[in-house]
């Protein structure tokens, strides 16, 4: 490419970069994805986009809220500035009464000291959740760990059944796929969240919406699309990385309206930018595209070692959770089981109508 050309690329690629990260009222929340492959800098882009993104608040431009997806390995949330951090458990996974508590360590097995931790606050819900980052979690970041038990609430399980026509044997099995948090959680906000702006940060997304989901999932992640659809104009946005395009549920890609391409990306059929160049984009550049495209850049962050996060259980919690996942899976086999006996009395029936049917033909001939 000419210097002039590239001059142009960066131009056009920092305005789509500015129009991704500062957010009006008139243009509402953005979804973005970011494609590269290992090393390739997704997470320091992240680290990059939480720093950058802002909305724009009458003549004032504000420093956005953001929900920041907490993950137990490989996290680095520490490298953000702990006074701007929240970090939220859900009540039963921070109770020693419960019988759960979680320790911090670094990717070496040193733990981190309690008082270089931001501050903790629990959950009991998602509503609950919601409530508590508005009351204290306006423009931080809110590192939001999913609860270990997830369960169906009732308002889920008649969604999930209308959509999936399942029966509602499938929702007997108490601890389900953890993801569903989150979709109930985007749900939650399409219906109840006032007009702020938030943004909501996945890294290696790809169990997030996954390629190729199993039955429930598969229905559960077109749930998330219907989500998706109302993001823009709930001031909702979405950043999510991970290799592949090819690594997500192709359904939903369409509600994705910026791509971001670094180093190693392979190009889905409906980008217009060149595969060689972006296989070799440097390191610290990336494209970007929506309508139009360009190149932008972002620099190295200093980091610190990742983080760790195990929930230590009691003896009593574990033998509870296994006799839970016992009763389910028993429940299973007695579903599978009654599955099937219903499909031999099925068939016998059904052969028994052929018999006396084909008696009734013979006689019939007979006359
Ligand atoms: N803009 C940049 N300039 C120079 N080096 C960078 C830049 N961004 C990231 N790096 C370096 O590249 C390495 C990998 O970065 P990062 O962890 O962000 O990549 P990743 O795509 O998330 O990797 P993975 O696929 O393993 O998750 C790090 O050592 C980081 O310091
Ligand atoms: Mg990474």
């Amino acid at each position: 490419m000419s210097q002039r050309g590239e001059g142009i690329m960066m131009k056009q690629g920092e305005e789509l970069m500015r129009q991704l990260l500062l957010h009006t009222r008139k243009f509402g929340g953005t979804t973005c994805a970011i494609y590269g492959s290992l090393g390739a800098g997704k997470s320091t882009l992240l680290r990059f986009i939480v720093k950058k993104v802002a909305y724009v608040d009458g003549t004032k431009i504000k420093k956005e809220t953001v929900v920041w997806r907490g993950r137990t390995v490989n996290d680095y949330w520490n490298s953000f500035d702990p006074a701007r951090c929240i970090l939220w458990f859900q009540e039963n996974d921070y109770s020693e009464e419960y019988g759960r508590v979680p320790s911090f360590n670094d990717e070496y097995g040193n733990p981190i000291d309690i008082n270089d931790l931001p501050v903790i606050m629990t959950y009991h819900d998602i509503p609950d959740l919601y409530n508590g980052i508005k009351t204290y979690g306006l423009g931080k970041i809110n590192i939001v760990y999913e609860t270990r038990e997830y369960s169906f609430n009732e308002v889920i399980k008649d969604i999930l059944k209308k959509r999936s026509m399942v029966s509602s044997r499938e929702f007997e099995d108490k601890l389900v796929d953890i993801a569903l948090f989150w979709y109930e959680f985007f749900y939650y906000l399409i219906a109840n969240k006032t007009n702020e702006f938030l943004t909501v940060i996945a890294d290696e997304a790809d169990d997030l919406i996954m390629q190729s989901p199993g039955q429930l999932r598969w229905h559960a992640q077109l749930w998330l699309k219907d989500s998706m659809k109302s993001f823009r104009a709930k001031h909702i946005s979405f950043f999510l990385a991970t290799h592949h395009f090819s690594d997500l549920d192709g359904r939903l890609l369409s509600k994705i309206n910026y791509g971001i391409y670094l180093k190693g990306s392979r190009l889905p059929n409906t980008s217009q930018l060149w595969r060689n160049k972006v296989k070799l984009v440097p390191r610290g550049k990336g494209y970007v595209e929506a309508d139009t495209y360009g190149m932008f850049a972002f620099d190295d962050m200093k980091s610190k070692p990742h983080i760790v996060v195990h929930f230590n259980e009691t003896e009593e919690l574990k033998q509870r959770m296994e006799q839970r996942k016992e009763e389910a899976d028993e429940l299973r086999r007695k579903k599978h089981q009654g599955r099937s006996e219903e499909g031999r009395e099925h068939l016998r029936q059904h052969m028994r109508e052929v018999r006396s049917n084909a008696k009734k033909d013979q006689i019939d001939g007979m006359v």
